[in-house]
């Protein structure tokens, strides 16, 4: 066939040709601002979609994120079969509605509840940190109107190493935030930086284990043992919950003997991210209470929809029930042994790159082989550098596409920067000595050329992500 050479012909000639052979958004923009007025074939429509997708990062080598980035083809066909179920529909999708109960005692007894407990699934741990705070804000409430109290000042304190959704639910929830700074060299809080902070109108104090920053635990233990001291000695009856986002799913395989959920008294509700180490897609978090009546019945909302009544405690209605099929299929897929074997696995192959990158020479680690700590690692340069450690995240960026985040600490350590990689189960042994290789390569570059021209540096990731 021959192609005319006037454009109006061939621009005609192309478009009837798309309908056979091609995509019709080879031809033309993709719609960016209005909904278009007619439609388009289903394959136009997908293929313009991963299109535009392969502008994105390649989740596997993104080392900055907490969320799963691989889950088995078996797990893949309960999320894909089940993309059409409204988790809301309790009393259509009863059976649903039971497996999430199933996990939640589960999770309960994974973290040592004494006895009957209650929870809900959430989106994330956002959700369920906000809805943890709020149990927290209301009980201490009936606490205070009890006494005849004011209630018009409640706090709330944590340590600066917590996500932004402390934070965020302090100023969305009226919630005066009393935040510990954290030390130049200390990146995690202990009881005696607590102490000072707590009076009677804490709604709770709130404890990380596996801090987004550097993998590393709150001294929840310590922090327990102090608000016991003052509960027995001043009558301050404060709750203590446990941001277990990424930790939840970690400490009680690789440390089973750490004592930081319901084995103490004072923690009375924690959350964990089961899209993080509960080895599921986005969007799925637990919060899980330590007895039923930690949590604050004036929160749950019981109504009449479609047929049966119905008790929620939650910020969303509609959501998906994939995510929490999928949750119930690792439980059982992986059980004990196999949540264990994966994060030793985890855990080795982030003790190997560790090491590797302290070899490289220009790096120092954060934290000890010995400390308790998310199956990552955590490093920043040695003095005397021509460049920083921004620099290296983005030649790295650049070189092979890694993306290692590289941040400030919050204060009083934003002296400190850092980088992080976490290792999960999509980074085996092989890649991250590729990795280790890739970082030494960076920091050659680097010298040779010197630092990152200021266009280049602005385009690094400099937080910490999820
Ligand atoms: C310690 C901690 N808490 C809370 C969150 C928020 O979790 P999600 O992304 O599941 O909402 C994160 C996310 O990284 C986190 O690391």
């Amino acid at each position: 066939m021959t192609i005319a050479h006037n454009g109006d012909d061939l621009a005609e000639k192309l478009e009837i040709l798309a309908g056979q052979y091609g995509n019709r958004f080879l031809l033309e923009a993709a719609p960016d601002n209005e909904i278009p007025e007619h439609g388009m074939a289903a394959t136009d429509a997908m293929r313009l979609i991963d299109e535009e997708l392969v502008l994105d990062g390649i989740p596997m080598r993104n080392l900055a994120t907490f969320v799963t980035t691989w889950m088995e083809p078996e797990a893949q066909r309960i999320i894909t079969e089940n993309l059409h179920r409204n988790f809301i529909d309790h009393a259509e999708y009863p059976q649903t509605a039971e497996i999430e109960q199933r996990c939640i005692r589960m999770i309960a007894r994974l973290f040592h509840a004494p006895g009957e407990t209650t929870g809900a699934r959430c989106q994330g741990s956002s959700e369920a940190i906000m809805l943890g705070a709020l149990s927290l804000k209301w009980k201490w409430r009936e606490r205070r109107e009890a006494a005849g109290k004011d209630t018009t000042r409640p706090n709330l304190v944590f340590g600066g190493d917590v996500h932004v959704v402390w934070e965020k639910f302090c100023r969305y929830f009226d919630v005066e935030p009393r935040i510990i700074p954290l030390q130049p060299d200390k990146y995690t809080i202990g009881p005696e930086d607590v102490e000072p902070f707590v009076d009677e109108n804490t709604i709770g104090v709130a404890a990380v284990v596996g801090t987004t920053f550097t993998g590393h635990a709150d001294d929840v233990r310590g922090i327990n043992d102090l608000l016991v001291r003052l509960r027995d000695e001043r009558g301050l009856d404060v709750p203590l919950h446990v941001d277990g986002a990424s930790g939840g799913f970690v400490w009680p395989f690789l440390y089973p003997d750490s004592e930081w959920d319901f084995r103490l008294e004072q923690v009375r509700s924690i959350n964990v991210s089961g899209h993080k180490f509960g080895l599921v897609y986005p969007g799925i978090g637990w919060l899980i209470f330590r007895e039923r009546s930690d949590l604050a019945e004036d929160l749950v909302f019981y109504e009449n929809y479609l047929g049966k009544t119905d008790a929620t405690f939650t910020l969303n209605f509609s959501t998906g029930s994939a995510m929490v099929l999928a949750q119930y299929y690792n439980l059982v897929r992986f059980g004990m042994a196999g949540y264990r074997y994966i994060m030793e696995t985890m855990q080795a192959n982030a003790r190997a790159l560790a090491q590797k990158i302290a070899d490289i020479g220009e790096f120092e680690l954060i934290g000890h082989q010995s400390d308790e700590q998310l199956p990552l690692v955590a490093f920043q340069l040695t003095d005397g550098h021509e460049y920083d450690e921004f620099d290296v995240a983005s030649q790295l960026a650049a070189e092979r596409g890694w993306m290692v985040p590289a941040y400030t600490l919050p204060p009083n350590a934003d002296h400190v920067t850092i980088m992080r990689a976490l290792v999960k189960l999509t980074l085996g042994q092989s890649l991250a000595s590729t990795l280790a290789n890739d970082i030494a390569e960076a920091c050659e570059t680097l010298k040779q050329k010197g630092g990152l021209h200021e266009r280049d540096r602005r385009r690094v990731k400099t937080n910490p992500g999820i």
